[in-house]
């Protein structure tokens, strides 16, 4: 960050933004990589680029953050929610074909946790309608599919740098390119509808407003803390592999006893490690399971209320029952302490206290 100030140059698209676009597409093998300022302005790039008007379907999971969602709405779209598989807690590709219509202009996957999609399915599905497939890829960055990178599916995918995140600036995104018919357009729509871009590569000799946009790139003091994180992969990898297989093999064999679940990671899938979570027979048991961990000091979250049922959603038509299992599991899902420095004294600790509040219920 200091190099980048040193630089002269901390506004954005300077020499570590442009570190960061190459080691992204090199790594994963993408056209193009722009990075945004957070994921949620990536989806809303990718909902701008795909042209998203009233009147508009969009497929999309209701168990997700709300930017999945949003960025689509916001152009109004209408979102058709879809239920999710009770193994990955990812979209049911089974439910798709269902569920698209003649007014569907793209569907919005999301790798929960990190784990992929049924991308054969989703992309078979789409291909056969020539619907594009977006993928939120904000928990999965360097996770697979049958060892293809995800984000490497859709036309278009998304890349959430916020904290929460395996790597991170504090808060950013990026947006990744598939198909190279988007690539000019979305330079244009990052830059404030301009061709800015193309001016600063020496492409044209004054730069001026040619579509509509928004400044969507982030500064470079972020991009150097960021090209800082894409160094360290590496490093932070292994200790978030070693942080999920603390929780796996000290959990795995004794929940099940108490109808406890752990994630699923089918053989066919590379997780990036970016969360461990448990499902709990009930809500209570959650509930209950929370609060006796806060009294031990762990700070343990649940996870996406269905968007299905929030007050947009029902405004949408959205009711009880329209997703079973989103609505189920959405009750039951507790997520573990998970930090790139946790010990593991410090998971001991959290192992400790669940086996202490099953011992005790
Ligand atoms: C699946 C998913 N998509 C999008 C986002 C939004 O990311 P950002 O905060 O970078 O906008 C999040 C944030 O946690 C997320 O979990």
């Amino acid at each position: 960050m200091a190099e980048a100030v040193a630089n002269g140059h901390i506004s954005g698209d300077g020499p570590f933004t442009r570190k960061c676009h190459a080691v992204l597409q090199q790594e994963l093998g993408v056209q193009k990589v722009l990075l945004t300022t957070s994921c949620t302005h990536a989806l809303e790039m990718s909902a701008l680029l795909l042209d998203i008007e009233p009147g508009d379907e969009v497929i999309v999971p209701s168990f997700t953050f709300v930017s999945t969602v949003n960025a689509f709405v916001l152009r109004g779209a209408r979102p058709i929610f879809v239920d999710i598989r009770p193994d990955t807690l990812n979209i049911d590709e089974s439910q798709l074909e269902r569920l698209i219509t003649r007014r569907a202009k793209a569907i919005v996957v999301v790798h929960y946790a990190g784990v992929a999609c049924e991308m054969d399915v989703i992309m078979d599905v789409a291909g056969r309608r020539t619907i594009p497939v977006v993928e939120d890829n904000a928990h999965a960055l360097f996770g697979k599919y049958k060892g293809r990178y995800l984000g490497t599916f859709g036309c278009l995918a998304t890349q959430s740098f916020h904290e929460t995140k395996n790597l991170t600036c504090g808060e950013g995104g990026a947006l990744l390119m598939n198909d190279a018919q988007f690539v000019d357009r979305a330079e244009i729509l990052r830059e404030k509808g301009t061709n800015r871009s193309r001016f600063f590569r020496g492409q044209v000799d004054k730069y001026t407003w040619v579509d509509i946009g928004s400044s969507y790139l982030p500064s470079d003091i972020l991009a150097a803390f960021l090209y800082g994180q894409l160094e360290a992969r590496a490093q932070i990898q292994r200790k978030r592999r070693r942080v999920w297989e603390y929780y796996s093999s000290h959990l795995r064999d004794w929940i099940a006893d108490y109808d406890i679940r752990v994630p699923v990671v089918p053989a066919h899938c590379e997780q990036p490690y970016h969360m461990f979570y448990l499902l709990m027979p009930s809500l209570e048991t959650r509930q209950a399971l929370i609060a006796h961990l806060k009294r031990r000091g762990i700070l343990s979250v649940f996870h996406y209320l269905p968007l299905h049922l929030s007050d947009v959603g029902r405004r949408f038509g959205g009711k009880p029952g329209d997703c079973p299992v989103t609505e189920d599991l959405s009750d039951r899902l507790l997520r573990l302490p998970f930090y790139n420095n946790l010990t593991e004294s410090d998971q001991a600790h959290v192992v400790g206290a669940i086996r202490e509040f099953l011992e005790k219920s």
